[in-house]
């Protein structure tokens, strides 16, 4: 693994990979990479970007989703930058396992680190809660459960069908998932967070897998006592994330259930346009995204709003070790929080670059 970064006198230099991808990716990606210019001028750090094609268009151009020769090229890279991914003409999971799916499994990034945090002035659909309520981060188990296709399907298209598909997990992929979550919570704590763990699953029915898990969690929370535990079956931790979401810290849960909570998570924070998440491989590459979609019909109408792609370059530096630098994305996303009328694309108030433009300025000082 190369991971080019030299670092003389203060200044750092990184080599990032970049997946524009589809719809609205190339718009939000153009911000993003304007943002961390911005936070690299003000902090010693310099980019080089590395543009990669893979996304609907060349699909449908060559017929090639995600070459094997790409994963070993993005390989040399220690973090990806991604638009979106999803073509309005191309079948919906062509490109979402060819390419989003393909990266994630390929290059092991074995976590997807989705925070829910509640900027101020953001429209929460939350009666009576704040910004000081919703401040967590789901740990979403990335590369396997229900993701990882094994199943199939026998007796096709008779009525005696039969198709199954299996969450599958082994204790080495639980472990090393629960191991990064007590990790972050431990992290939390030293900056002013609660330090507590929930581990969401569904024990009362999925009695082999849920019991995998809850058995690793209980085991490994011996190891970090310092850390408060806590178990909620994954239809309960959808109720509390709406009535009592102040109660999360540190959520860690499987793939397929993470998945289904990190868009009610999105949702609470302020929806789309604001929810980025990372997909970590913490000894090899990750991959940074907003979590909503290509946005088709926004496409190219600089209506779009960036601040997830923001985000996601926000965790992508925070990654790198680049706190400060990542901070500073931060106060200037929460200072343009309160200036946009709402996260919707069309209703912000400003255009896609104008608030590309807001957070740099902010960051420059
Ligand atoms: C996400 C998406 C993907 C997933 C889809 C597009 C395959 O919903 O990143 O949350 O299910 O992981
Ligand atoms: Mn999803």
């Amino acid at each position: 693994m190369i991971i080019k970064m030299t670092e003389s006198r203060n200044l750092r230099h990184y080599l990032i990979a970049v997946i524009q991808g589809d719809g609205t990716g190339p718009e939000v990606v153009r911000e993003g990479k304007k943002v961390l210019e911005a936070a690299g001028k003000k902090h010693g750090i310099t980019f080089e970007f590395t543009d990669f094609d893979f996304g609907g268009d060349r699909f449908l151009k060559t017929g090639e989703t995600l070459p094997e020769s790409a994963i070993e090229e993005l390989k040399k890279f220690k973090a990806i930058y991604l638009g979106a991914i999803g073509h309005p003409d191309v079948a919906p999971g062509i490109l979402e396992v060819g390419i989003l799916l393909k990266l994630r499994f390929y290059l092991d990034q074995y976590v997807n680190l989705r925070p829910v945090k509640l900027y101020p002035g953001v429209d929460c659909p939350l009666k009576d809660k704040g910004p000081e309520d919703i401040d967590f981060i789901v740990v979403r188990e990335n590369t396997g459960g229900l993701y990882t296709g094994q199943g199939g399907v026998t007796r096709k298209g008779t009525v005696y069908e039969v198709a199954t598909q299996v969450m599958l997990y082994d204790r080495q992929m639980v472990d090393r998932c629960l191991e990064y979550a007590f990790g972050l919570a431990r992290q939390r704590k030293k900056e002013g967070k609660p330090g507590k763990l929930t581990l969401v699953h569904k024990t009362n029915v999925l009695v082999y897998v849920g019991d995998l898990w809850y058995r690793a969690f209980m085991e490994m929370a011996e190891k970090y006592p310092d850390i408060k535990t806590d178990y909620n079956h994954v239809d309960a931790a959808c109720m509390w994330m709406v009535k009592n979401p102040e109660w999360y810290d540190v959520i860690v849960t499987s793939n397929m259930f993470g998945d289904i909570i990190t868009d009610l998570g999105a949702m609470i924070q302020g929806g789309m346009g604001i929810a980025a998440g990372g997909n970590i491989n913490p000894d090899g590459t990750s991959m940074f995204e907003p979590i909503g979609g290509s946005a088709p019909k926004y496409t190219d109408r600089n209506m779009i709003n960036p601040l997830a792609a923001i985000e996601a370059g926000r965790m992508m530096l925070k990654h790198l070790g680049e706190e400060e630098a990542a901070k500073s994305i931060e106060d200037a996303v929460a200072f343009t929080c309160t200036k946009v009328e709402s996260l919707g694309a069309g209703r912000m108030g400003y255009s896609t670059s104008e608030v590309g433009d807001m957070i740099a300025e902010h960051i420059g000082g």
